[in-house]
This record gives structure tokens, C-alpha cells and sequence, in this order.
């Protein structure tokens, strides 16, 4: 048979939100997506106590409970850092357990956060765990494309961090020939151009069932959101004022419209997704006597312990926000939901008419808060028409 090239000019392959059943599709149809943002890794944002741990069985249970209560997607945060760059010691790789989760889950999507740079990765290992794990979860699993915005990471794997919007070019080859060889019906012969990497006669098969796994990147730069709106379905994004909700709520429509127009221009569909951080109690007095004993907790030692924020990074999704308006608490997340649970609703209505079309959700306490949000949030989330059965 004679071997294909690379198609120039990006992927023409269909993608999940092509397919009608696909379960992307079929969890785009809830006005108001679900997800779980989990921590796969120790982080410690405060000293007052949690439940939280980085290990599988704790973060598979998380899931399943989420699936339980109709949640649409789970997702991990992963980074690669040095001795004592955790705020802990440990750290699972967000490939291999999201991966591992879709033997152990039916409905809820998953997605692998993924260094796609690193190493480097070949295209035809990453077409071929991808086209593996599509098959194992029936077309649940996806990846967070992650170029890598600290210097010390890229190090880590022996070079000298790439240029920031270079980074998007090689991601973008990678994904046209990933692309390829999830779609192509003949071998795939290429030699890359912006990357280190050459392929003959490459053949992957299964082909994934919906055309290819879920795409998704995490971005605020120009030149991240022109790669979501060519490769990915879902895109990440950060609120451009800042964590706090107000400053959010009045940023974010300009931001989101922008994007969207740009994925229309071009034929696309992109759904668009952030990650709240919900701190919530019974009543609005409960809520801010709990958040006050978080921030009492982030004393000189954790802050000490949090190095992360020291290593260097060339990231433009945190840069717009410049203290103009309120930024929030450092809570680690890109916005901060806080309050009753009728409050906590009314905010996520907010977001909701900005444009977002789901949020990751994160809690400061993975057991008794997000018990909280199940038993007495998702109710109200519903009453408000922002969740369908
Ligand atoms: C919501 C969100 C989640 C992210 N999660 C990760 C992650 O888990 N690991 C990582 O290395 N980078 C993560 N990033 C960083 C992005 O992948 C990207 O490197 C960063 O936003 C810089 O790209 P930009 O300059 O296009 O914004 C995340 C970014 C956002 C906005």
C-alpha cells in the first residue's frame, strides 16, 4: 500500500462534537458541564486540615461519585517538578491515572493532562496509547495538550525551555500528524519541520470511534487560542481580571465571545470551560467563617513551602491580571466561588451567562466539600434549569 503524507494546513479529521452520540456531544447537551478538577499531586494551599490526598484510589473515588451524581468530565492538573517542587513529596502522572480510571468508570469523560513536548514524545506512541484508551473508554478519554510554561520542567528533560508561541507550532505539527494517523487509511511516511521527529510508514489502528479522542488546552495567549480554536473541542481558559467572581463575571464575556467568533470564523465549534473553586457552607456566615479559617492557615510556612510560584514561567493566561479590580485569595483556582449554596448558585449562573459552558470544579476539602456541593448545591443547580436529567 502506498504511504500517505501529513496533510498540510492542519486536521480535516471529524472530531467527537461531529458525531451526535458521541459522549462529548451527549455531555455538551447540559447547559452547565460538570467537572471535577482533581490533584493528582500533594498541594497544600493552607494549614488548616483536609481530607485531601494525591493517591489513586482517593481520586478514583472522587470520580466515581461525580459520575454518580451525572458529572460530565474529570481532568487533572500535572506538573514535572524537582525534589521538594510539590508541596509534598508525591506526584501520580495524569496520563496513566485518568487512563486508568476509564477501566473503572461507564459515562463520565476523561482527560489526561499531557506534556505533548516532553521527551520529545513520538507522534505514532502518542496516536497509539491515545487510539488504546479511546478503545478501553468508548470514546471518553482525551487530552489537556500541555506545551509547558516553566523553564525548570523543560530542563528537567534536557534542553532549554522552547520559545512560547514556537511551542504552538510544534504542538500543531504534532496534532496534524496525530491527527493523521488516527484518521488517515494508509500508512502515514512524514519528517518533521519545527520537530525533532520523523515517521515511515506509521500505522495506528484501532481508529477512534468518535474520529479522535477529545482535545482540550488551557491558554489566555493569542497564539494559544488560535491552536484551541484549530486542534481543540474544550478549551481552558482563565478569567482575565483575576480569581475574584465579580472581576471575573465582568471580564470574562468579551473574553469568551472572542473566542468563540474565532472558532466560528474558521467552522469550528469550541466549548469553553474554567475551574471555580468552591468554598461553601450552609449559610453566607458559615461560608466566610470557613474561607477565613483557610486563609488563616496560609501562614509563612505553607507560603514558604509553596515554591511553585518562584519557578520561572512564560504562561500568558495569568498575566492580564493586574490588580486593577479585585483579584481574590490565592485560593488556586482561576475563580473563587464562595458562599450559601444559593450564592454559590447565583455565581455560577453569572458565569454561566459570560459564556462558559462548564466548570471544573475544585474544592478546598475533596471529602466533606464536595459532599456539600452534591447533597445540597447540585439540587438548587438543577431548580435553576442549569443542569437537565
Ligand atoms: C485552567 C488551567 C489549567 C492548567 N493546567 C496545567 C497543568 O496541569 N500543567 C501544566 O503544566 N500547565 C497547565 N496550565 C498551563 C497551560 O497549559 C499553559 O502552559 C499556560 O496557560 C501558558 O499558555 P499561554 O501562554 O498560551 O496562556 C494550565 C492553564 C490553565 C489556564
Amino acid at each position: 500500500m502506498t504511504a500517505t503524507s501529513v496533510r498540510e494546513g492542519g486536521p480535516t479529521l471529524k472530531g467527537p462534537l461531529d458525531f451526535a452520540d458521541s459522549p462529548l456531544r451527549v455531555a455538551e447537551r447540559q447547559p452547565l458541564m460538570l467537572g471535577v478538577f482533581l490533584d493528582l499531586q500533594d498541594r497544600k494551599l493552607s494549614n488548616f486540615p483536609t481530607s485531601n490526598s494525591w493517591k489513586f484510589d482517593y481520586n478514583l473515588e472522587i470520580v466515581r461519585k461525580a459520575e454518580a451524581a451525572g458529572f460530565e468530565i474529570a481532568f487533572s492538573r500535572m506538573q514535572w517538578l524537582p525534589k521538594g517542587g510539590y508541596d509534598g513529596e508525591a506526584s501520580l502522572d495524569a496520563f496513566i491515572a485518568l487512563g486508568a480510571m476509564a477501566a473503572a468508570t461507564s459515562k463520565i469523560l476523561l482527560i489526561s493532562t499531557i506534556h505533548v513536548l516532553y521527551g520529545p514524545l513520538h507522534p505514532l506512541h502518542l496516536a497509539k496509547y491515545g487510539a488504546t484508551l479511546d478503545h478501553i473508554s468508548k470514546g471518553r478519554w482525551g487530552i489537556n495538550i500541555v506545551t509547558g510554561h516553566r523553564a525548570i520542567e523543560h530542563q528537567m528533560f534536557g534542553w532549554n525551555r522552547i520559545e512560547h508561541d514556537k511551542r504552538y507550532e510544534m504542538a500543531g505539527e504534532l496534532f496534524d500528524v496525530v491527527n493523521s494517523l488516527w484518521g488517515e487509511t494508509e500508512n502515514v511516511t512524514y519528517e518533521g519541520k519545527v520537530s525533532p521527529w520523523k515517521l515511515e510508514n506509521a500505522w495506528v489502528t484501532p481508529k477512534p470511534q468518535y474520529g479522535r479522542p477529545v482535545l482540550v488546552n488551557a491558554t489566555g495567549s493569542p497564539v494559544g487560542i488560535d491552536f484551541a480554536v484549530k486542534y481543540s473541542d474544550l478549551v481552558f481558559i482563565t478569567s482575565p481580571a483575576g480569581a475574584d467572581i465579580q472581576s471575573a463575571l465582568e471580564s470574562l464575556p468579551e473574553h469568551i465571545a472572542r473566542i468563540k467568533e474565532a472558532a466560528k470564523a474558521v467552522g469550528r465549534e469550541i466549548k469553553v470551560l474554567i475551574n471555580p473553586i468552591i468554598v461553601s457552607r450552609d449559610t453566607p456566615e458559615e461560608a466566610e467563617s470557613y474561607l477565613q479559617q483557610i486563609i488563616d492557615g496560609m501562614g509563612e510556612g505553607v507560603k514558604e513551602k509553596r515554591i511553585l510560584a518562584r519557578y520561572d514561567s512564560d504562561a500568558h493566561a495569568w498575566r492580564g491580571q493586574n490588580g486593577q479590580r479585585k483579584v481574590g485569595y490565592n485560593l488556586g483556582a482561576n475563580v473563587e466561588v464562595i458562599g450559601s449554596p444559593t450564592q454559590v448558585v447565583e455565581q455560577l449562573s453569572g458565569l454561566h451567562k459570560t459564556g462558559i459552558d462548564g466548570v471544573q470544579l475544585g474544592f478546598y476539602d475533596w471529602q466533606a466539600d464536595f459532599d456539600h456541593f452534591l447533597e445540597k448545591i447540585l439540587p438548587l443547580l438543577k431548580e435553576a434549569g442549569l443542569r437537565v436529567d
